[in-house]
């Protein structure tokens, strides 16, 4: 891609970009088909995650039925925890272990719910797997970032909101307790062998379910967008070692363009009304074409920014959400930083940031590259407020006693923050948290 001015090859630089997707179905009624291609995929003794709200809706039913049905056994996990911690993965590899031991063991994984459940079973999975001191597999420098030593069992990931894209990527996020942050294990070994994606489950997700899995779909997207060009990045010594985050790419650019489109026509209405079928079905779509270009691209501030947010939060309880922790919902923790973010960033590359807030509905006709920070930021704000987000880093609970604790937690998202298409440091952090406090 030469001709394009965006990924010309600097000096040193990767002209190679390699895409890496999970197998997908996506369509009404696919649920019904998980056991059928668990069997496809070798399993008889599988591992069902979910967690204890999503135990209680008839989806999960619909996946136990088919398995039953194509003869797999299972052995149902249904305490994966909302925002999972060291802990919670641990207790999850613990079943994993256990499960099916007098017959052979676990031979495959199937998730039932939102991010979190899916990045509980691929934990599980890999320490089932491949045991190991559960740091050992962290990403550096809190852990110690050691490669997952080879394949994993299959794994069917269902999501049943419409946001994180987990069911397409190689992540998987926790709370790391003792340090107060949230950080991950990202290893390509971990993608699901296929995501079975059913629009249906949308119907009878909450309102601020919706909004805040929109959210996240949306900055997955401007955030792949926006992040330092593949070519701009040290080139690969082979292609195992190329990152999974590896910057904007082509390939990448063609699932954001349409997620942030789909964002822009759809995240209103499908958080305004759970009946719109389109609109919150269009959502799961964009959901999905997000966290496909996110899995070969990287994300970067907004997201960096997003783990202290989520991690030190004290006492915000958002509505629709199991109120037993306090607790900010992933896509929540990722928008409130969002306009802040793109402003400081859209120097490095205005057109893209206008090309963004033009896909996501705003009127850009003679926007200049000076112009680009804040039309992003003013289109974002907009989306915020019609969706009754909070407002900005203040509305979650913080002031400006936290920023240092905020901007620390933010600087070890290393991953995340070289991804960005300018550096950022920990000054840069303080002042963006300081500008992220209120947005009107
Ligand atoms: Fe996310």
């Amino acid at each position: 891609m030469a001709c394009c001015h965006h990924y010309a090859t600097a000096e040193g630089g990767d002209a190679v970009f390699s895409v890496d997707v999970s197998a997908i179905s996506f369509g009404p009624g696919a649920l019904a088909e998980v056991g059928a291609s668990a069997r496809e995929l070798g399993m008889r003794r599988a591992a069902v995650f979910t967690d204890p709200q999503i135990a209680e809706l008839p989806f999960l039913q619909t996946v136990l039925a088919s398995c039953r049905a194509a003869g797999v056994e299972v052995a149902l996990f249904s305490e994966s925890r909302v925002e999972p911690t060291d802990a919670s993965f641990q207790a999850a590899a613990a079943f994993a272990q256990e499960a099916f031991s007098a017959s052979g063991g676990v031979d495959g994984f199937i998730s039932v719910g939102g991010g979190s459940v899916i990045d509980t079973a691929k934990a599980a999975n890999l320490y089932a797997t491949y045991p190991a001191e559960f740091l050992d597999y962290v990403n550096a420098p809190l852990g110690a970032g050691r490669p997952v030593p080879g394949a994993l069992k299959p794994h069917i990931a269902c999501p049943t909101t419409a946001g994180t894209g987990s069911e397409c990527t190689g992540i998987a996020i926790f709370d790391l307790k003792a340090q107060g942050v949230k950080t991950g294990i990202a290893h390509r070994a971990l993608r699901p062998a296929r995501a079975v994606i059913d629009p249906t489950v949308m119907a009878s997700l909450p309102q601020s379910v919706v909004a805040a899995a929109g959210f996240d779909v949306l900055s997955h997207a401007l955030e792949s967008f926006t992040a330092i060009p593949h070519s701009r990045r040290a080139a690969a010594a082979s292609p195992g070692a190329r990152p999974m985050s590896q910057g904007a790419n082509p390939w990448s650019d063609v699932g954001c363009r349409e997620a942030l489109r789909l964002t822009g026509r759809y995240l209103q209405r499908a958080v305004a009304d759970a009946g719109d079928i389109e609109a919150r079905e269009n959502m799961m779509f964009a959901a999905t074409l997000a966290g496909i270009a996110f899995g070969n691209a990287g994300v970067h501030i907004p997201h960096g920014m997003s783990y202290s947010v989520a991690g030190l939060v004290r006492d915000f309880y958002p509505p629709g959400y199991p109120d037993d922790h306090p607790m900010c919902p992933h896509g929540m923790s990722v928008i409130v930083n969002a306009p802040a973010a793109f402003r400081f960033t859209a120097s490095a590359c205005p057109q893209r940031h206008i090309e963004g807030a033009e896909l996501l509905g705003a009127e850009v006709r003679g926007a200049t590259a000076e112009d680009a920070g804040e039309v992003i930021a003013a289109r974002l704000t907009e989306l915020m407020r019609a969706t009754a987000m909070p407002n900005g880093v203040g509305g979650v609970g913080y002031g400006e006693a936290d920023i240092d604790a905020l901007a620390a937690g933010a600087s070890a998202q290393q991953r995340l923050l070289g991804n960005a298409p300018c550096d950022v440091g920990e000054a840069e952090l303080r002042d963006l948290y300081r500008a992220a406090m209120r947005y009107w």
